[in-house]
């Protein structure tokens, strides 16, 4: 009896340590596909994917969903855009309606590269509808499919809110100008600050004004309370240099951080947690970041 009970409890061992592999593997393959998509956003001031899904899981959480939904809509943000990594530049740094018709043809076909891309993997097929209809709005004026109202994944509603905000704020301006004449060009910082606080007024009337229309109006509201009380505490906190050493889960970095190689590893307005800590002194020491790192605390 005594050795039956033995062999059942190596087998629960055994099960749970391929459970953790699998989690473990899941991750890895999260983060590598994550950092795949972040090639695509070069034309951003800090990561696009990082903030739609930092913000779309807040937005999930006020909402009350579950932990397991939470966390789908954290990959779905990091790789809502996966689908562009065959983009030429032109797509990437227009705006849809600045964009060519061929231009914009190919532009509406990213949400299905990107489901393709993720369709393989079965335990992502969650994330995969998402990403196929992170454009789709409750009117039915989206795309690729035009879903309306109920069609829509839950997910997919929070994200386009998100997305659409990113999009609005931190989309180079001046790195789109270069070669779009109608774009904008700033001659001094006020100005530039001035231009920033009027299209963050602008992007939130936006999306008030199209609550229920385009938007699920729970999702907004959810969304300008979280995006409101970030500002407020923003203006709060001071933005100093500071070790790496001694940085502290909570604090949030000021600038964006690239590898040698070009890879973004911290990027602009992104929370620094205690799990990213063991990582960030790592790349100190393989000196592909520096001592002191700028950090709004
Ligand atoms: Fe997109
Ligand atoms: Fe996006």
């Amino acid at each position: 009896m005594q050795a039956f009970e033995e062999k059942i409890n190596e087998l629960e061992n055994e099960l749970e340590q391929l459970g953790n592999q699998l989690a473990d593997n899941y991750f890895q393959t999260v983060k590598v596909l994550a950092r795949l998509t972040e090639l695509s956003e070069k034309f951003y001031d800090g990561s696009h994917s990082r903030f739609v899904s930092e913000k779309s899981a807040l937005i999930a959480e006020d909402l009350g969903m579950t932990e397991e939904e939470i966390m789908e809509i954290r990959i779905s943000g990091l790789l809502h855009d996966i689908g562009k990594l065959s983009f030429p530049e032109t797509c990437l740094y227009k705006f849809s309606n600045e964009m060519s018709e061929k231009e914009y043809s190919k532009y509406v076909q990213h949400p299905i590269l990107g489901m393709r891309l993720i369709e393989p993997y079965k335990l992502f097929s969650n994330i995969s509808e998402i990403i196929l209809q992170h454009h789709e709005k409750l009117d039915g004026s989206g795309f690729p499919r035009q879903l309306t109202k109920e069609q829509i994944h839950p997910a997919a509603k929070i994200i386009t809110v998100v997305d659409y905000f990113h999009n609005q704020i931190y989309r180079r301006q001046r790195i789109r100008g270069e070669n779009h004449p109608g774009a904008i060009q700033f001659s001094s910082t006020s100005t530039f600050l001035d231009s920033t606080r009027e299209r963050y007024n602008a992007a939130l009337n936006y999306l008030t004004k199209k609550s229920n229309v385009l938007y699920d109006s729970k999702i907004v509201d959810s969304f300008i309370k979280i995006i409101e009380t970030e500002r407020k505490n923003l203006g709060l906190r001071s933005v100093m240099r500071i070790a790496v050493n001694a940085l502290e889960p909570g604090m949030m970095f000021a600038e964006d951080y690239f590898t040698s190689y070009g890879l973004l590893m911290a990027a602009k307005g992104e929370t620094i947690t205690r799990e990213a800590l063991p990582q960030l002194r790592r790349f100190v020491e393989a000196e592909e970041l520096p001592q002191k790192v700028l950090i709004i605390k």
